[in-house]
């Protein structure tokens, strides 16, 4: 039988009694395959791996070596969060590794999109390798795939193409050698895995955030990347997400973000020029994120996230709004 095949026969899980019976059985089979050895995961944060690392810490506790890299291009407060559940609230084996410089300084002065991906997936296998090597005695690797994933290396396997390089755990180096994988999620949908998640404690919150790219704030940071203006960014995209939540925008909208390219325009602030970045609203919603659509988000709403970003966020100027559907824009800038 192909073990990467979701057979016809199972069931959707669409509750918290079928989500109860997958966690069981996966239990039972992770304690089967690794016995008493030790497994490595890199637990970005996302929902995928951080429904894995939940699952797996209760069936092996502390068997379970969680590596978080904080590339500096997470979003604000995200590597604390991660650190918060699975440290401090779940007691798991993380480790914490800070390679902002690591990234940054690799990207310094990099403006072309396609390459600032590549230096980022291939840094970030660099980085985790490098802790890999450090670990005495791991033994399986877990990854948070799932079924989507599945389907989309068979298509690339036909030869068709994607438009953009999209990141996430790629080919790991030679000499780091597994005795297997872990992937008890990888016969799953996308709204199962968070049902899953839910029945395993994770908070509604972390299992239904809106999707954030491997690249992180990388590829909406334009062009050469430099940390005063992924400062900018960072902090306008915390108060466009804070904004969202207080309106009841953040569960209804597929993916909300702030984009800041490097061009400056003149302004006039504490009556004196002020020259400073534009910062972008994109918000669009979408079932398959091949195509989308731009959430029609209330004026309101527009002028006090406006109004907050260009009195708090030094830097910016001016905001704007992002009025493309997919096609004929993608979702992210770059
Ligand atoms: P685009 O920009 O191609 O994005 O319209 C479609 C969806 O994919 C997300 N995205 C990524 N996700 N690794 C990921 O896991 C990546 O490298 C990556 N790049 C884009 C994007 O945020 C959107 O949801």
């Amino acid at each position: 039988m192909d073990n990467n095949k979701r057979p016809e026969s199972m069931e959707r899980i669409t509750n918290q009694v079928l989500a109860n019976a997958f966690i069981d059985e996966q239990i039972r089979e992770v304690r089967a395959q690794v016995g008493n050895k030790k497994v490595l995961l890199a637990l970005s944060g996302g929902v995928d791996s951080s429904v894995v690392a939940a699952l797996l810490i209760k069936a092996i506790g502390k068997q379970l070596v969680c590596v978080h890299v904080n590339h500096g291009l997470m979003r604000k407060g995200e590597s604390e969060q991660v650190i918060e559940v699975f440290r401090n609230q779940l007691d798991a084996n993380l480790i914490y590794v800070d390679a902002t410089d690591r990234f940054l300084n690799l990207l310094a002065g990099v403006s072309d999109p396609e390459q600032k991906r590549k230096i980022i997936g291939a840094e970030f296998i660099n980085v985790f390798a490098d802790e890999a090597r450090g670990l005495d005695g791991v033994a399986f690797l877990a990854q948070g795939t799932i079924y989507p994933d599945i389907l989309e290396s068979i298509k690339q396997a036909e030869g068709k193409k994607a438009v953009k390089s999209h990141h996430n755990v790629g080919g790991l180096p030679e000499d780091l050698k597994f005795e297997g994988l872990v992937e008890p999620i990888k016969l799953l949908f996308k709204d199962e895995v968070r049902v899953v998640g839910e029945a395993l404690g994770l908070s509604h919150e972390m299992v239904y955030r809106q999707p954030f790219p491997g690249p992180g704030l990388g590829v909406r940071c334009l062009g050469a990347i430099t940390r005063d203006r992924l400062h900018a960014l960072r902090e306008a995209d915390a108060i466009l997400r804070e904004e969202f939540a207080n309106c009841g925008l953040a569960g209804k909208v597929w993916q909300y973000f702030v984009v800041v390219p490097d061009i400056k325009s003149v302004g006039v602030k504490d009556e004196s020029r002020y020259e400073g970045w534009p910062a972008i609203i994109r918000a669009v919603n979408t079932t398959d994120a091949m195509t989308a659509t731009v959430e029609e988000i209330p004026y309101a709403v527009l002028h006090k996230i406006t109004a907050r970003i260009t009195a708090e966020v030094e830097g910016i100027n001016r905001v704007l709004m992002d009025l493309t559907p997919k096609p004929v824009g993608t979702i992210e800038w770059e």
